[in-house]
């Protein structure tokens, strides 16, 4: 990279934020949505004005970073245009999760992350809610914030649990514990997936009583589903024997290294030698495209500066070398295909 290709990069990360919040403004006001409806022809500011009822100056000043930010382009004519990357802004699933996840969750603790990583502790959860970690008032989280932390946390794992759900029954499981079980997704969809299997919900009480909540009305299901509130970092919590199968789902990267090692031994403690574990992460190392690497590596600072201040996005050989140390052999590994960043490790006890 040249001197002034370098230094054009070093604004871009200065005024990043600014960016940012131009994407958010544009997508919220519709206009990027104006630009977008207009096609090849492009709009005028005083067309998106109109149609938006944004004041001529507020269309314009967005318009132009937007364009430095090739967000948009400037027909001949001198109309806008959405770019490529306008087009997925506006369009693409998953950059939409992220955005309004980074915008709604993290944005305005993030202003703490100097302070989380001096401290060791999420010093921009107080944004959101006097809790020690965020698990403690995700399903009591104000309306469009829940929805955009529970859009982004169900965006990948839903899409994965088809591929899931086949690895895991292979083995015919009777009964699974869920640990980490959320708001019951993967409960419902594996008793609905198989009519005789029996699944315990192991989470925090503000998500076993969502979780509750969700279940309590499905007639088919419901009295194959049992729930556990579990603090899994009390040491003198339990995880009881009686499982074929203990699933873990986005579930450890919520945790430390010794914290992963202690959950990980507080199951090996009861479980039976025939059991299986499975792990199903997101780890960085096992991603095929760059978007998904940065997308990853960035949720780590979520956990560091709101969630909980000392976990991460794990690598597969970081997760591993753990599993190893708290008495698990990894007997396989599934790599989920299709829209799915997902591995499976299969654990059993050594
Ligand atoms: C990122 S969510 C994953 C949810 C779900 N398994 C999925 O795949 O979408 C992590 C879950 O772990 C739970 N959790 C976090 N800390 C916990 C703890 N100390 N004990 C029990 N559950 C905890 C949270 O409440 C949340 O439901």
């Amino acid at each position: 990279m040249k001197a002034l290709e370098a230094l054009y990069e070093a604004h871009k990360i200065a005024f990043n934020p600014f960016v940012f919040e131009t994407a958010y403004t544009m997508l919220e006001l519709g206009i990027l949505e104006a630009i977008h409806n207009h096609k090849r022809e492009g709009a005028s500011i005083e067309e998106l004005a109109k149609e938006t009822n944004v004041s001529e100056y507020g269309v314009r000043v967005l318009v132009e970073m937007a364009e430095a930010a090739e967000i948009v382009e400037k027909t001949e004519n001198g109309n806008y245009v959405a770019t490529k990357v306008g087009y997925f802004l506006l369009r693409d699933e998953m950059t939409r999760v992220n955005l309004y996840f980074t915008h709604d969750i993290c944005y305005n603790g993030l202003f703490y992350l100097k302070d989380s990583i001096v401290n060791g502790k999420p010093e921009g959860l107080k944004t959101l809610g006097d809790w020690k970690t965020i698990y403690e008032g995700l399903s009591i989280l104000p309306g469009r914030l829940k929805k955009s932390w529970f859009d982004f946390d169900h965006f990948y794992s839903d899409n994965s649990f088809d591929d899931a759900l086949k690895i895991i029954f292979k083995d015919s499981p009777s009964r699974i514990y869920d640990i980490g079980g959320n708001t019951g997704k993967w409960a419902i969809a594996s008793t609905k997936h198989n009519k005789d299997v029996n699944v315990t919900i192991f989470d925090l009480p503000v998500q076993i009583r969502a979780a509750k909540e969700n279940i309590g009305t499905m007639q088919e299901i419901k009295d194959r589903i049992d729930f556990q509130e579990t603090d899994m970092l009390d040491a003198t919590s339990e995880i009881p024997a009686g499982a074929d199968v203990y699933w873990m789902s986005q579930f450890l990267d919520c945790f430390s290294e010794p914290e992963i090692e202690a959950i990980l031994l507080k199951i090996r403690k009861n479980m039976s030698p025939d059991a299986r574990v499975y792990i199903m992460e997101t780890f960085i190392d096992n991603q095929r495209f760059p978007a998904a690497t940065y997308s990853l590596v960035a949720t780590s600072l979520y956990f560091t500066a709101i969630a909980n201040g000392n976990s991460k996005m794990y690598s597969s050989s970081a997760m591993k070398y753990i599993v190893d140390k708290a008495g698990f052999e990894c007997v396989d590994e599934h790599h989920l295909h299709g829209d799915s960043f997902h591995t499976i490790l299969e654990l059993k006890r050594k």
